[in-house]
């Protein structure tokens, strides 16, 4: 159930837009803030203070990489999975960090503490292989430096 904070806060987002729908993004948010994710019921509670289907929210929130339908561990690695990636070692970088996780894209490591998910351009393709932390932006990465970078956390 979406808490009374978590009201308030969504109440000061769809007063902000200049629709209701049109806060949508910036509502899931809200509810990500305190959640880490968005569970069901928190998505049919903030679609009815929208006015929207849950279904509309849902096909919003599941087309944004970094709204979370599902839980997340304690910090999210999103390792960008496009073109310019491609061509200088995403292959190894993510390999590297599968390895070092001992999990695949898409999942969370046993003790929760990270979850890997592959990315669209993070938009540093001039300083690709590249992937976020958090929201810590890490480039030029190699697999040395991944080991650097996850000591870190
Ligand atoms: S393709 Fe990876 S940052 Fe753009």
């Amino acid at each position: 159930m979406i808490t009374e904070i978590e009201k308030r806060e969504i109440e000061a987002e769809i007063k902000k837009a200049p629709t209701k729908k049109a806060a949508v993004i910036d509502v899931l948010k809200v509810v990500q803030k305190h959640r880490r994710w968005i569970p069901d019921e928190a998505l049919e509670e903030a679609a009815d203070m929208l006015g929207m289907t849950p279904a509309e929210v849902d096909s919003i929130a599941t087309f944004f990489s970094l709204i979370y339908r599902r839980p997340v561990g304690k910090h999210v690695i999103l390792v960008c999975d496009s073109v310019s990636c491609w061509l200088v070692g995403y292959e190894d970088v993510k390999q590297h960090l599968m390895e070092m996780l001992g999990i695949s894209l898409g999942e969370t490591t046993k003790d929760g503490r990270f979850t890997l998910l592959p990315s669209a351009c993070l938009g540093v393709c001039e300083e690709a292989p590249a992937m976020m932390i958090d929201d810590d932006l890490y480039t030029h990465l190699t697999p040395s430096l991944v080991d650097e970078i996850l000591q870190k956390y």
